[in-house]
């Protein structure tokens, strides 16, 4: 954050009861990632920092989360639903030395780096201080009573009076509070409310109450937005997706259409790729210089090299790696695939389990038998070779460097380099059937030839 040190405390214990779901609210994605993990880079992306999250009971997946983001992360049960003061103050073993306390809330999936290290910096001048926004729809939201450049409290919407209810700068919930003091305000809130839950928000008044200042700051409503049914699941989306798209298309990306265009929060994009319309990306996915992302692809775990050319309608699933100028075309699907450059697959092909050589031409109907229905076994498709269309490689197989594979063939053994191997029934020709078949059944050949 800024060279005051900080404990972020991230508040996820929400059940998420408005989902409609088994799965904790946090743990629901938007961009490939978990709404947790967006907010938990943006904590660690603003500087170092110490970071507790808060969750629910039974909620182990939320912490097995928070790990994978933030090794170093502690966590907390808050085992009652009792409002969040008492959620933040569930991590108060981890308030220590005085740090200042940032909270946070895991729903909370848009808020970026700058905005959490500006609300932090604030501290400089206050003891509180709070992000603020102006909804299209105050309606539900704390108000932010602002006199004098002071915040003096946060009234939440069921007890503003008239004139406060016309205030429009609202409580996105953010807070930050200087480390000398944070203790003695969380400890003096009380749950004498409508709803007995310890509200953060009180914190405002009574940091007041004890001669200190607090203030608010203003922050874009995307921001702050908070997740609690599917439909604003859905509307964050569209707001990360706007994001993502702009960014991608800042650093030299071609997007003819990209509102069509589905991109993952970890999707790395190169300079001068062509994404055509209608293409998703899954998480892990990776496309270097000069790459073609033709229409209707959809890619995942995937990289694809330099120059290398893939769709229209082309499914790249996890493992497939992609060299330098190589194709994958239509409706062809690839999976633990490693495909050498320039190496082609160009129609209707399976290659699971596999390595091709590079420069390999793979032809149209190309399937890679990966799996016995027991175990999965690999195909090796040495460089420069040539597999004829409808040839089915029936794994564990190797086709040597150079070798060729003709049409319609069922490979079970091993082919070396540079041989051909054809396995197929010899063609039988029977001259002039096709004749006597038509004058036995009395019908003429024009009759039978199309008008
Ligand atoms: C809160 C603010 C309100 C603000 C709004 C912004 C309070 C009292 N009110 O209201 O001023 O305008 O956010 O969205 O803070 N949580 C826990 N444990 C608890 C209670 C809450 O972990 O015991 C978590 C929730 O999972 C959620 C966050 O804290 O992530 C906020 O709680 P929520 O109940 O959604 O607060 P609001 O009523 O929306
Ligand atoms: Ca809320």
């Amino acid at each position: 954050m800024t060279e005051r040190t900080c404990l972020v405390v991230v508040l996820a214990a929400g059940e998420g009861t408005r989902m409609r779901s088994r799965l904790p609210k946090v743990l629901h994605r938007i961009a490939g990632e978990s709404l947790l993990a967006h907010v938990l880079r943006a904590v660690t992306s603003a500087g170092p920092t110490r970071v507790a999250v808060i969750v629910g009971p039974g909620h182990a997946e939320v912490e097995g989360e928070a790990r994978r983001i933030a090794p170093m992360v502690e966590s907390f049960v808050q085992s009652e639903r009792r409002g969040t003061a008492h959620a933040v103050l569930c991590a108060r073993k981890a308030f220590s030395g005085g740090d200042d306390v940032l909270v946070v809330f895991g729903d909370t999936p848009l808020v970026r780096a700058v905005t959490l290290t500006r609300l932090h910096a604030a501290l400089t001048g206050a003891a509180v201080a709070v992000l603020g926004f102006r909804p299209q729809d105050p309606a539900g939201y704390g108000r932010l009573i602002v006199q004098g450049g002071e915040l003096v409290a946060i009234r939440e919407d069921k007890d503003a009076d008239e004139r406060e209810r016309a205030v429009t700068l609202c409580n996105g919930g953010l807070m930050a509070l200087r480390g000398d003091v944070a203790l003695h305000i969380l400890d003096a809130i009380e749950d004498k409310n409508a709803k007995n839950e310890f509200y953060l928000t009180d914190a405002v008044a009574i940091a007041r109450r004890m001669g200190l200042r607090a203030v608010a700051l203003e922050a874009e409503e995307d921001e702050v937005r908070g997740i609690n049914t599917r439909a604003q699941l859905a509307e964050a989306e569209a707001v990360l997706q706007q994001r993502l798209r702009a960014e991608a298309l800042d650093k030299g990306v071609t997007m003819t259409a990209p509102e069509t265009v589905f991109l993952c929060a970890d999707t790395v994009l190169g300079r001068d790729i062509v994404i055509e319309p209608f293409v998703v990306f899954g998480p892990g996915v990776v496309v270097e210089d000069e790459a073609v992302i033709h229409s209707f692809s959809h890619l995942e775990g995937a990289y694809v090299g330099p120059g290398a050319s893939v769709g229209p309608y082309a499914r790249l699933r996890p493992g497939t790696r992609l060299g330098a100028g190589a194709k994958i075309g239509n409706f062809v699907e690839t999976k633990a695939a490693v495909i050498g450059s320039g190496a082609k697959a160009n129609h209707l092909t399976y290659l699971g389990d596999a390595t091709v050589g590079e420069g390999a031409n793979v032809g149209a109907g190309t399937i890679t038998c990966n799996y016995d229905g027991v175990s999965k076994h690999t195909t090796e498709i040495g460089k420069g070779a040539f597999i004829g269309s409808n040839s089915a490689l029936v794994a564990p197989v190797k086709i040597g460097e150079g070798a060729y594979v003709g049409s319609g063939s069922v490979i079970t053994r091993d082919v070396p380099a540079d041989a051909l191997a054809v396995e197929r029934s010899a063609q039988v020709v029977k001259e002039g059937w096709a004749a006597r078949f038509r004058a036995l059944k009395g019908v003429l050949k024009k009759t039978n030839s199309p008008s």
